[in-house]
């Protein structure tokens, strides 16, 4: 099959034959329609986490996907060839034609959606999803904090707080304010103008960091007794934790269907909405990573995006 590959860490992306995967009992073969590019790919590419993120050489990336189900496992029985079906998983493989995931961690593709438009969707989703709700815990009536609300995952995590009936600030650039006013938030604090410490009147139940260094540290100040920060991008202190009485974790995404289909039920229902930015085709997928690693600063202590919101996504027409 063809796919873009990297043969050796910090190598050029390939565009060229790959040996087609087998597929298990509990796993389904996905004839992909599209992709999405996360900085992930990008990090676990490099080989500079590669204690904590490696990876088996040579590697195709791609952590989301839409796409047809063409062949299912012995001991699969919700998926049959012909599906639409969209997903992610941990380990990439989605830059090809084919990929083999677990039947588990695939939802049936919102129908209202393009294939291109669906790819966008299950890693920003599903990591806004488990950081308020899972880790953070939020509940109608309360407030959430989310630093970098105009991004990939900040986006749906203020849509779907806002939806579960709590009031959500965001910190984002002033550019952005109308966007995120547009998506549910009732306030947006420019982080490039105000240090949201000082002008937050009230403390807030949930902090959703999505950017780390020092925007995390200044997090504890406007925490509620009991409150929850959750930090998508490097661990929190828990000495710093005890000492504000309140909890806080590092969260990893935790690809999950079920999951997946209430937000594809979100989806549909025209609740939530993807924001895709551009799409590449498979083969510019080296100019896709480009158009990201010159997008990035390193703000905090994840890298972050620079200029306009939405996913870039590759479309896996061969
Ligand atoms: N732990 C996990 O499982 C997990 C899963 C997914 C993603 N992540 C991580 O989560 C982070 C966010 O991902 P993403 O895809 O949403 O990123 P993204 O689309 O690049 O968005 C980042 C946003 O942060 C804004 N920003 C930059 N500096 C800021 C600051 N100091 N205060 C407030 N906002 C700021 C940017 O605005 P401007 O463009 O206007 O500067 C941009 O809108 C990344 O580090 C990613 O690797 C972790």
């Amino acid at each position: 099959m063809k796919a873009v590959r990297v043969l050796e860490y910090g190598g050029q992306l390939v565009f060229d034959e790959a040996p087609a995967p087998m597929i298990a009992g509990d796993e389904i073969l996905v004839k992909i329609k599209s992709t999405a590019v996360n900085y992930l790919d990008l990090v676990k590419a490099s080989g500079k986490a590669r204690q904590i993120l490696p990876i088996d050489l040579p590697w195709i990336p791609g952590h989301e996907f839409s796409g047809i189900v063409e062949q299912i496992g012995s001991d699969v029985a919700a998926w049959a060839p012909g599906d639409a079906v969209f997903g992610a998983n941990e380990t990439g493989g989605a830059y090809a034609e084919y990929l083999v995931v677990k039947a588990a961690v695939v939802a049936g593709k919102p129908s209202n959606l393009s294939f291109e438009e669906a790819a966008s969707v299950p890693v920003a989703a599903q990591t806004a999803w488990q950081g308020i709700f899972t880790h953070g815990h939020l509940e109608k009536g309360q407030t959430i904090l989310i630093h970098g609300g105009a991004g990939a995952v900040g986006a749906y995590a203020v849509q779907l707080a806002s939806h579960a009936g709590a009031t959500v600030i965001a910190t984002a650039s002033c550019d952005d304010e109308a966007y995120l006013n547009s998506i549910g938030a009732s306030r947006v604090i420019d982080y490039r103008e105000a240090q949201f410490e000082k002008v937050l009147r009230e403390k807030v139940d949930v902090v959703f960091d999505l950017i780390g260094g020092d925007t995390q540290k200044r997090s504890f100040l406007v925490l509620k007794e009991g409150g929850h920060l959750v930090a998508a991008t490097q661990p929190v202190s828990q000495e710093e934790t005890a000492r504000h009485r309140v909890s806080g974790a590092m969260m990893r995404l935790a690809p999950s269907g079920d999951g997946l289909g209430r937000i594809a039920r979100l989806l549909e229902e025209g609740t939530i909405r993807p924001d895709v930015a551009t799409v590449y085709p498979l083969q510019d997928a080296a100019q896709a990573w480009k158009d990201l690693a010159g997008n990035l600063s390193p703000s905090g202590a994840g890298a972050v995006r620079r200029r306009s919101h939405g996913k870039i996504v590759l479309r896996v027409a061969l």
